[in-house]
């Protein structure tokens, strides 16, 4: 525990010495300094992004073929449930929130405690879990692989019998496709508009108080590991919780991992409720409050609140060209 509370404040004297944003003036330059813009992957094979988008949609990866990929990560509605906790086949019911899938791919690993070093391992997860698809990739295979529609855009592609590394393949080439360029966040980052004052004094405050110390680069987040709590305990020690909670202590068992999580990703945030890794804060003003009090200890006024929240609104994106839903 030591380590990171030591860590957070290195980080956030360093946002000091960096240059923090002036009162009344915020200088692009310094801004830049911390975020970049969303670029979309290039390069991208349409075949095998169609493809993957036919599997992301197909129930038949569940054990009852009853859920499918977009069940639990709705492309329409944020990328995720809007559950506390998703459903998975048989409705059986799990611990974690479902993480939005838009721009997963800038994440440096998968999942709230990380456990999965890249899209194809995250594929692992939701294929053997008994309260996701509680299937087998050998169940997968040996059911589309009876699908001619299917089996024509595979081979067109793989031109071999159906494995699961290429069905992996054709799921992260999609899940690449998804970046969400383009926002009102990335235009100011461009110099191309200005945003309100309203949204300034959020972005400011988000800098100057140092949630820019775990929320930054491209995906504004996604980029390292923090404890929930760093300043403030979340979690009382003397109490048993479920396992769970306990984050990425459960993978590396070591006591200054408890509570541990990937830092998320705040692209597309306002379109993601309810938030934290058990979804078990319904808003984000609550989750803005809490983040103050406990990573940073600061009590925010109502109005500080607000201007954050603008400022987060802003760091909703584009797919082809239209704000997403
Ligand atoms: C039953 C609901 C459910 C299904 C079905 C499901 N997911 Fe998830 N997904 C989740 C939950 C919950 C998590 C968080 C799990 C964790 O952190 O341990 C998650 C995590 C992820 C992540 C990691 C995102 C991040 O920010 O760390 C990606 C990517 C992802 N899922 C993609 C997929 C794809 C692709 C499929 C289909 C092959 C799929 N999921 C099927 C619920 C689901
Ligand atoms: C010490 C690192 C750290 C700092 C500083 C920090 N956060 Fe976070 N933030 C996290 C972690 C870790 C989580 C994940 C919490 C969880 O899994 O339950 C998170 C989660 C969030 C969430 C919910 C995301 C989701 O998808 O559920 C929001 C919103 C958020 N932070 C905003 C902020 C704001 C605004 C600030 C500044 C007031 C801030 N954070 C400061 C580490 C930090």
């Amino acid at each position: 525990m030591r380590t990171y509370n030591y860590l957070i404040i290195c980080l956030v004297l360093l946002s000091f010495f960096k240059g923090s944003v002036n009162a009344d003036e915020i200088q692009l330059a310094i801004v830049k300094s911390y975020f970049t813009t969303i670029k979309p992957e290039k390069n991208l094979n349409p075949a095998k992004v169609k493809l993957g988008l036919i599997l992301y949609k197909d129930k038949r990866f569940s054990k009852n073929n009853d859920v499918s990929c977009f069940s639990c990560h709705d492309l329409g509605a944020g990328g995720v449930d809007h559950l506390k906790s998703s459903t998975g086949t048989q409705k059986r019911i799990g611990d974690f929130n479902s993480p939005t899938v838009y721009n997963s791919h800038l994440n440096f690993v998968q999942t709230w405690n990380g456990r999965a070093a890249s899209l194809e391992d995250q594929l692992d997860g939701p294929v053997g879990s008994e309260v996701e698809f509680g299937s087998s990739w050998n169940d997968i295979v040996e059911k589309l692989q009876k699908d001619k529609a299917i089996m024509k855009l595979y081979t067109k592609i793989y031109n071999s019998k159906m494995t699961s590394d290429n069905l992996k393949n054709a799921l992260v080439e999609f899940e690449r496709s998804l970046s969400t360029p383009d926002s009102k966040f990335d235009e100011y980052l461009r110099g191309k508009i200005e945003l309100s004052l309203e949204e300034k004094s959020g972005l400011k405050l988000f800098i100057n108080n140092g949630c820019v110390s775990c929320h930054q680069g491209e995906g504004i987040g996604g980029n390292l590991f923090q404890k929930l709590g760093v300043i403030i305990p979340y979690f009382d020690k003397s109490k048993k919780y479920k396992k769970f909670h306990y984050g990425k202590f459960n993978i590396s068992k070591k006591e200054r991992d408890k509570f541990v999580f990937k830092v998320p990703s705040l692209r597309n945030i306002t379109l993601t409720a309810p938030y934290f890794h058990d979804g078990s804060i319904a808003t984000l003003d609550r989750a803005i409050e809490l983040m103050g009090f406990h990573q940073l200890g600061i009590k925010f006024s109502k109005k500080e609140v607000q201007e954050i929240k603008a400022f987060l609104k802003t760091l909703t994106g584009k797919v082809d060209g239209e704000l997403i839903k």
